[in-house]
């Protein structure tokens, strides 16, 4: 069985003072959640949400990891600079990383291998813009993202990654995947990473949705099988809002 995980991504938005008040009003709504909690949040705020989040069920996450260790990379943060602050998880590959920032599948791969080298557990998104899939091409993309940026990694590195699907077209528009829809394309997903990688990592792995997934949506989109969980973003920005698809099966 593989246990839940709803994940907010909270892109650039709020400040400390914010942090701390949302997780402050967020904890005691979530203590009683069956699947992990997890808040990515911005660099600056990683620091004040860990802080806030200390001796309650809520873990934290990071939006970004650089590959190198250390160097001349202006504005990027490296895993071990996320390790020493205690993050646990990080997301990685963000369809806005890959639109807007020049992400690819090749430096997704080297931030994963960076992020489990540190011991930070990898949320990595997939999905395909609403071009690809009118032309057809949605398992075709998800198929490529999937075989180079996890490629190398092993059965145990599984137990780590989290994969978020992500079609680009449902991200902040209000427009959701159908529940059917998001669940046959994650059940690919898996199809992919038993004959590519191995049956069992397609067993093991949790694979969230991810795009206008709200409180109106949840519980059908968690109903399904081959869905994990969720990765957040618009709803994961208030406590109530987040707190009510954390507690999705009450
Ligand atoms: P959304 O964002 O829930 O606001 O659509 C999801 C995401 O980008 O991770």
């Amino acid at each position: 069985m593989r246990k839940a995980i709803i994940a907010g991504n909270w892109k650039m938005n709020k400040t400390m003072a914010e942090t701390k008040a949302m997780i402050t009003e967020l904890a005691p709504l979530v203590s009683g959640a069956d699947c992990d909690v997890v808040l990515c949040v911005p660099f600056t705020d990683l620091a004040a949400a860990k802080k806030a989040a200390r001796g309650t069920n809520i873990k934290i996450g990071a939006e970004n990891v650089h590959w190198a260790e250390k160097g001349a990379f202006t504005g990027e943060v490296s895993a071990a600079m996320l390790k020493e602050l205690k993050v646990d998880y990080v997301i990685i590959g963000h369809s806005e990383r890959r639109q807007y920032f020049g992400e690819t599948d090749e430096t997704v791969n080297k931030r994963v291998q960076a992020a489990l080298a540190a011991k930070l557990k990898p949320i990595v998104c997939v999905g395909e813009t609403e071009t690809e899939r009118e032309e057809g091409l949605t398992e075709k993309v998800l198929e490529k993202q999937l075989i180079e940026g996890l490629k190398g990694f092993k059965s145990k590195d599984f137990d780590k990654i989290v994969i978020a699907y992500e079609p680009v077209w449902a991200i902040g528009t209000g427009k959701t995947a159908t529940a059917k829809d998001a669940n046959e394309t994650i059940g690919y997903i898996r199809k992919v990473l038993a004959k590519k990688f191995h049956k069992s990592i397609a067993e093991k792995t949790r694979i969230q949705y991810g795009g206008s997934m709200n409180t109106k949506n949840c519980k059908e989109l968690m109903a399904e099988e081959e869905i994990d969980g969720g990765l957040i973003g618009g709803a994961s920005l208030k406590a109530e809002d987040f707190a009510f698809i954390v507690n999705y099966n009450k």
